[in-house]
């Protein structure tokens, strides 16, 4: 099976693993491809609707993975046991989502050697919910599909201190692990806040004035990190 971009750098953060469970799963392909490249002896194949699930099941039959991957309906890490599954992929969701679905199973989550989250958005939202919550980002990654960057956080209990705000927002440690696709993803955060700075110019309400000096700051002190790269 072949993964898009995407997931393929989702599917580079499973390792050292024997099980997988991915939540939100739709069309299954990720634990197929993993079972396929022999790099999971199972997994379970997780969505809160039907639909999904039975295109899952239909992949993972024509594949004829079905004895080693299992499908479960039901919503976020609910449908798991603590210690179930070594890995636990969160992937295509909101971040707020992610969050919430993290801190309705604490137990499950705390019990993963590995959480492999990809937020849609809200990304700084996740990782202060994991430095808060007793775990620790052991990687980041990013991947691009035509003009979007994809952020993918591996996490797993422990302590994380974040001592640079940049680390919430453009990834833990980001500025020091200089990923090669930090400048375009740096780019694209100017980009955003461009816009609001477009929207916020010359308005005189407190919100906006707030808004327009902050989007300010924040693109400096992201064109001085380009300036380190
Ligand atoms: C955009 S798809 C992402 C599919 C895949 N994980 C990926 O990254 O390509 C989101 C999937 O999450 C499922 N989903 C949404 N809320 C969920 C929840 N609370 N628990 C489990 N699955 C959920 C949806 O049904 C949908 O299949």
């Amino acid at each position: 099976m072949e993964l898009n971009p995407r997931l393929r750098v989702i599917a580079g953060c499973v390792t050292d693993v024997k099980t997988m469970a991915d939540i939100g799963t739709d069309h299954g392909y990720l634990p197929v491809a993993l079972i396929e490249k022999g790099k999971l002896v199972s997994a379970i194949a997780c969505d809160v609707n039907e639909k999904p699930l039975e295109k899952a099941k239909k992949i993972i039959e024509d594949y004829g993975f079905d004895s080693s991957i299992e499908t479960r309906l039901g919503s976020g890490l609910s449908v798991l046991k603590p210690e179930e599954a070594e890995a636990i992929v969160i992937a295509g969701m909101g971040g707020l989502l992610i969050r919430d679905l993290l801190e309705a199973e604490p137990e499950v989550a705390a019990a993963a050697k590995k959480l492999v989250l990809q937020p849609m958005n809200n990304q700084a939202v996740v990782r202060r919910y994991l430095e808060t919550n007793g775990f620790k980002i052991i990687h980041e990654d990013l991947a691009r599909e035509g003009d979007r960057i994809y952020e993918i956080i591996v996490a797993q209990k422990g302590v994380m201190i974040v001592e640079d705000h940049l680390d919430y927002e453009l990834g833990y440690r980001a500025t020091q692990t200089k990923h090669p696709l930090l400048e375009a993803h740096i780019n694209r955060k100017i980009r955003f806040e461009e816009k609001i700075l477009d929207h916020t110019r010359g308005k005189t309400t407190a919100i906006a004035r707030k808004q327009f000096t902050e989007s300010q700051a924040y693109i400096k002190r992201l064109n001085e990190v380009k300036k380190c790269l």
